[in-house]
C-alpha cells in the first residue's frame, strides 16, 4: 500500500480512514486547522502516523510564519505546534514527533521539513524491525504449528509507516507459512478493525476473520486462537501500555487463559517521563460516537454515554514489549 500520509508540494497527502473501506480517498491538508481537524476527526490516526502528520503539520506552520529573509517567528510556530499536540492526547508519538521537528526551528521552514521527512523515514525502518522482531518471538511463543493471532483495533499499512507494527508481525508470520489465521476484532466505537484491519488483510490477501468484539475472550476459552498481538498509544516507563479501548480486557482473557499477549510498537511510543499506566491521560471521545452510527440513532436520543478512546494495560500482563530496539518481558 501506498504510504498513509506523505508530502507533496507543500500539503500533507492523507488517506481518509473515515470512510474505509468503502472508498478510498485521499485529502489534501494544507492548514494547521485542517491538520488539528484531521487528527481529532481520526481521518488519520494510529499513533505513528499521527506523529508524523504533526511533524508535517509543524512543516505546514513553519512555511506560513516565515518572515522575509527566511527568519521564522518561532513563538507563533511554537502555538501551532502546541494546537497540533493538544489534538489527541494518548498517542505519545504525537509529542515526540513535534518537539522533535521544533528543534529544527533555528535551520527555517526547510529544516523543519527536512526534519519531518526524517521522522518519516525513521518510522518506516522502525516499525519493520520491530515487525520482524516480535514475528519471531510469535514463533518462539508458539513453536509448534502455524497460528491464529487475534489482533485488536488497526496497527496496519494505515496506522504506521513501512506496513505496520502488530499488523506487520502477522503478515511476517504469514510470509513463512506460519499463519494460520487473522483474527481481527470489530473494535467498538469507531469499528477500526472491522473496517480498516479487515479492508488491509483482505487487500494482502492473508486469511482472516471477523470477531465480534464481545466474543474474543470467548473465543480464547474454546481454544481459537494462539496468540494476541497489539499496538501501542503510550507505553510507560514501567511497561503499562495504553491502546484502543478493549485491549486491557483482552489482554485479562490472554493471561486467564495462557495465551501470549504481544505489544509491538516503535520505540518512540515507550515514554519514560510517564512512570506509570496511571500517568498515560486518555482521551474521552464525543458521545456522538456511539450514541449514533452510519446517521442512525443506536440508543435512545440524548443518552449519555462513557466513551474512551483507550485503555492501559497493566505491564504483570503482557508476556513482551517489541520495539525495533528491544523485547522487553516486563
Ligand atoms: O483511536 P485510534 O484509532 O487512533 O487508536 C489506534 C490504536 O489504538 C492503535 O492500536 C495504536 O495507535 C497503535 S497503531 C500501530
Amino acid at each position: 500500500m501506498e504510504r498513509p500520509v506523505d508530502w507533496d508540494s507543500g500539503a500533507i497527502v492523507a488517506v481518509d480512514q473515515t470512510v474505509l473501506p468503502a472508498e478510498l480517498r485521499h485529502l489534501r491538508l494544507t492548514t494547521v486547522d485542517e491538520v488539528v481537524d484531521a487528527i481529532r476527526r481520526l481521518v488519520v490516526r494510529g499513533a505513528p502516523v499521527i506523529g508524523v502528520t504533526g511533524a508535517f503539520g509543524v512543516a505546514i506552520a513553519a512555511r506560513q510564519h516565515e518572515e522575509p529573509g527566511g527568519r521564522l517567528d518561532q513563538a507563533a510556530v511554537r502555538r501551532d505546534a502546541q494546537r497540533i499536540v493538544d489534538s489527541r492526547p494518548t498517542a505519545v508519538n504525537l509529542r515526540w514527533a513535534v518537539e522533535r521537528v521544533l528543534t529544527r526551528l533555528p535551520d527555517g521552514a526547510d529544516g523543519v521539513l527536512a526534519e519531518a521527512h526524517t521522522v518519516l523515514a525513521e518510522d518506516e525502518r522502525a516499525n519493520r524491525t520491530a515487525a520482524r522482531r516480535a514475528a519471531d518471538v510469535l514463533r518462539d511463543e508458539c513453536p509448534d504449528r502455524p497460528l491464529r493471532v487475534l489482533t485488536h483495533c488497526n496497527s496496519g499499512a494505515l496506522a504506521t509507516m513501512g506496513g505496520g507494527t502488530a499488523f506487520g508481525a502477522i503478515r511476517e508470520l504469514a510470509g513463512d507459512g506460519r499463519l494460520e489465521e487473522a483474527i481481527a476484532t470489530e473494535t467498538r466505537p469507531l469499528l477500526q478493525g472491522a473496517r480498516l484491519t479487515v479492508w488491509e488483510l483482505h487487500r494482502a490477501g492473508l486469511p482472516h476473520r471477523l470477531c465480534v468484539d464481545s466474543a474474543a475472550p470467548a473465543a480464547m476459552a474454546a481454544g481459537l486462537v494462539d496468540a494476541v498481538v497489539v499496538g501501542a498509544d503510550r507505553i510507560a516507563a514501567n511497561g503499562d501500555t495504553a491502546n484502543k479501548i478493549g485491549t486491557y480486557g483482552l489482554a485479562c482473557a490472554a493471561a486467564h487463559n495462557r495465551i501470549p499477549f504481544v505489544v509491538v510498537a516503535p520505540q518512540s511510543t515507550v515514554d519514560a517521563d510517564t512512570l506509570s499506566g496511571a500517568d498515560i491521560p486518555i482521551e474521552e471521545r464525543d458521545a456522538d460516537e456511539v450514541v449514533r452510527l452510519a446517521g442512525a440513532d443506536t440508543t435512545v436520543p440524548g443518552t449519555r454515554a462513557y466513551n474512551p478512546a483507550f485503555d492501559v494495560t497493566p505491564a504483570g500482563l503482557i508476556t513482551a514489549i517489541v520495539t525495533e530496539q528491544q523485547v522487553w518481558r516486563p
